[in-house]
């Protein structure tokens, strides 16, 4: 029934929120102003762009021009990268490793369906890049979720049905693109903050791919 799993990157196989926040944060402070942790949590899985400007307007700030909005978007990219680039396999989140292997092992195909553009390097740096069939991230799509581009991408290239793939998402506007194209989605993190997910888990601790499929 199921020959496919796309999964999300930031906050599903690794905790980058946190490098993100960071990053921004240092952009905030630089100009003049802060935002919380709890803001943070609405730049999930929204673009880059996007995402600069819900903060620039959490600070009052107005820039329109495209190229200063791209200037505080690199400033800012600069700073996240220092960041990644120290990351190591012991980032990845509880659970994954192992149910990445036994995915591998029971023939699912691996796809990752990601708004990032610097998904590459934390694959890298984290060790998981081979578990993958397919790599969709920031750089190949025009829209970002909650629009269901990326998925359908990675459905494609996989090769696979759209009712074969389950995606594995951490964020509404995740959550939102794969049931616009009704795709099967677990939801990783809280149920209160994952409307319409088929099913919510912390993480995947514990889970095998089969146990996981007989619950969607
Ligand atoms: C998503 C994150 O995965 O990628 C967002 O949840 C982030 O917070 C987006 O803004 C884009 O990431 P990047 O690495 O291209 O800036
Ligand atoms: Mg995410």
């Amino acid at each position: 029934l199921y020959k496919a799993f796309i999964f999300d990157l930031d906050g599903v196989l690794v905790d980058t929120a946190k490098y993100h926040f960071n990053a921004w944060s240092r952009l905030a402070n630089s100009l003049g102003f802060d935002f919380t942790e709890q803001q943070n949590e609405e730049l999930k899985g929204i673009s880059r762009i996007d995402s600069l400007k819900k903060i620039l307007k959490w600070g009052n700030q107005e820039v329109n021009e495209e190229n200063e909005l791209n200037r505080l978007a690199n400033i800012k990219n600069t700073w996240y990268i220092e960041m990644i680039e120290k990351m190591t396999p012991d980032e990845i989140l509880p659970g994954v490793y192992d149910f990445l292997v036994l995915s591998q092992k029971e023939g699912i195909k691996i796809a990752l369906g990601s708004a990032s553009k610097n998904a590459e390097i934390i694959l890298k740096r984290t060790g998981i890049t081979h578990f993958f069939d397919a790599i969709v991230d920031g750089n190949l799509v025009k829209k970002s979720k909650p629009d269901p581009e990326v998925f359908i991408k990675a459905q494609q290239l996989l090769k696979v049905k759209i009712q074969e793939c389950v995606v594995f998402e951490d964020a509404q506007a995740g959550i939102d693109a794969a049931k616009a194209v009704s795709m099967k989605v677990v939801g990783i993190g809280l149920p209160s903050n994952l409307t319409g997910a088929d099913m919510v888990t912390p993480d995947l601790e514990n889970w095998t791919p089969d146990k996981l499929i007989a619950k969607i």
